[in-house]
C-alpha cells in the first residue's frame, strides 16, 4: 500500500521513521510538489490543494488533529477538492484529552480562586484576601460534548462544580447536566459563570462567541476558547471586558496565528493568551491510532473517527 505524508514545520523524518514501524508493508514518502504518483492513502496536517489533484484512486485521508475546518475549507472554495470516494478521517483523542482537560482546568481553577487577580496584586505589591466565588455558583459551560468537550466536562465536575455540556444531539454524560439544539441554547448559557468552548468550527458554529452568547450568561463570566479563533467575534469580546459583563478570557486559539504583535489582545491584561498548544497533536499516540485504522481500511473494515462532510465534523 502507498502513503502520503504531509506535515508542515514537523519534523518529518521521525513521523516518517515511527509509520514505518508501525506499517512495515508500507510504501510511505512526503508528498513534494509535483508528485502526482499513485497513493492509496495521505496522512496529511494543513496540506495544500495540489495534494488532491487528480487522485481517484485514494482511499482515505487522515487529518493529523481533531479538527477538520481547514481542510474542509478547501473543499469550500473550490468543490471537487477532495477525491470523491476517499474518506476523511480525523484524529480522536490521541493523547490530546487529557491534555484539553489539563488547560482548561487550569484556566478554570484560576479563575474560580481568584489567582488572576491576586498576580495583578503581587505585580502592585498588594497583600489582600479576596472573596472567594462561591462554588456552588460558578457554573461551567461546555460548548460541544464530543471526544474532547465530554471528557473536560467529566474532569471539572471532579471538582465538584456545576456543569453543563451543550451539543448538537441529545447526550447524556454522567455528573453532566446536557443541553441539546439551538432551542436549548439559551437555556444552557442562563447564568454560566465560565464558557468553555470545544465546538469544531462549521458553517453553524462560526461566530458563536459573540455579544449576544456573552449577554446571556453571568456578569463577570469568563471565556475560555480552547476550538478555533473564527468561533469568537473579537470586537465583541473586547467590548464585553470593557463593559463588565466579561471579566476576563484565556485564549490558545485566533482568526489569525500567530497573532499578530499589533493585536489588541496583547494590550489588554485580562486577556491570558497561549500560542494554540491546548492539545498537540502527540506523534507515538497518532502514528498508533491512525496506523491501527489503515490495517483495518485495508482489510476492509470500518473505523471511527470518519467526518461527516455535510454536517462539517
Ligand atoms: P468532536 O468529538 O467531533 O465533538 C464535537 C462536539 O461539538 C459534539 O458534541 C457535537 O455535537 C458538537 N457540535 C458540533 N456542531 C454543533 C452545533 N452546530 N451545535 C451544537 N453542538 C455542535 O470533536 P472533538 O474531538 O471534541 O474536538 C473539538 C474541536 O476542538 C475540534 O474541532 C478542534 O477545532 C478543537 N481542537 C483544538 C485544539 C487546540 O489545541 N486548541 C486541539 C484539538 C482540537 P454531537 O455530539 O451532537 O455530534
Ligand atoms: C488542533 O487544533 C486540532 O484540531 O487537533
Amino acid at each position: 500500500m502507498k502513503i502520503l505524508f504531509y506535515m508542515p514545520h514537523a519534523d518529518v523524518a521521525e513521523w516518517l521513521h515511527d509509520f514505518a514501524r508501525a506499517l512495515p508493508e508500507a510504501d510511505l514518502r512526503e508528498w513534494q510538489a509535483g508528485d502526482t504518483a499513485p497513493a492509496d492513502f495521505a496522512v496529511v496536517w494543513r496540506p495544500p490543494r495540489e495534494m488532491f489533484a487528480g487522485r481517484a484512486d485514494l482511499r482515505a485521508i487522515f487529518n493529523l488533529g481533531a479538527g477538520v475546518d481547514a481542510i474542509l475549507a478547501l473543499e469550500h472554495a473550490q468543490p471537487g477538492t477532495l477525491p470523491r470516494n476517499a474518506q476523511l478521517i480525523r484524529l480522536e483523542d490521541s493523547g490530546m484529552a487529557p491534555q484539553m482537560a489539563e488547560y482548561v482546568t487550569h484556566a478554570v481553577l484560576r479563575y474560580l480562586r481568584r489567582f488572576d487577580e491576586y498576580q495583578t496584586q503581587q505585580d502592585a505589591r498588594r497583600w489582600q484576601v479576596l472573596d472567594p466565588h462561591p462554588r456552588e455558583t460558578f457554573t461551567v459551560g461546555v460548548l460541544g460534548l464530543g471526544v474532547l468537550g465530554a471528557h473536560v466536562a467529566r474532569t471539572l465536575a471532579s471538582f465538584g462544580l456545576p456543569v453543563r455540556g451543550y451539543s448538537r444531539s441529545a447526550r447524556d454524560v454522567a455528573g453532566i447536566t446536557t443541553f441539546a439544539g439551538e432551542a436549548q441554547f439559551d437555556a444552557f448559557l442562563d447564568g454560566v459563570k465560565v464558557l468553555v468552548n470545544l465546538l469544531p468550527h462549521t458553517p453553524e458554529t462560526g461566530d458563536v462567541l459573540n455579544a449576544r452568547t456573552f449577554a446571556k450568561l453571568a456578569q463577570g463570566a469568563y471565556l475560555i476558547n480552547v476550538a478555533r479563533g473564527g468561533h469568537l467575534v473579537e470586537q465583541d469580546l473586547l467590548d464585553a471586558l470593557a463593559s463588565g459583563q466579561l471579566a476576563a478570557a484565556t485564549l490558545d486559539v485566533f482568526r489569525e496565528e500567530p497573532l499578530p504583535p499589533d493585536h489588541l489582545f496583547w494590550q489588554e491584561p485580562r486577556i491570558t493568551i497561549t500560542p494554540h498548544m491546548s492539545a498537540l497533536t502527540l506523534r507515538a499516540e497518532s502514528v498508533a491510532q491512525v496506523a491501527r485504522k489503515i490495517k483495518a481500511l485495508a482489510h476492509g473494515d470500518t473505523v471511527s473517527g470518519v467526518v461527516n462532510l455535510d454536517r462539517g465534523y
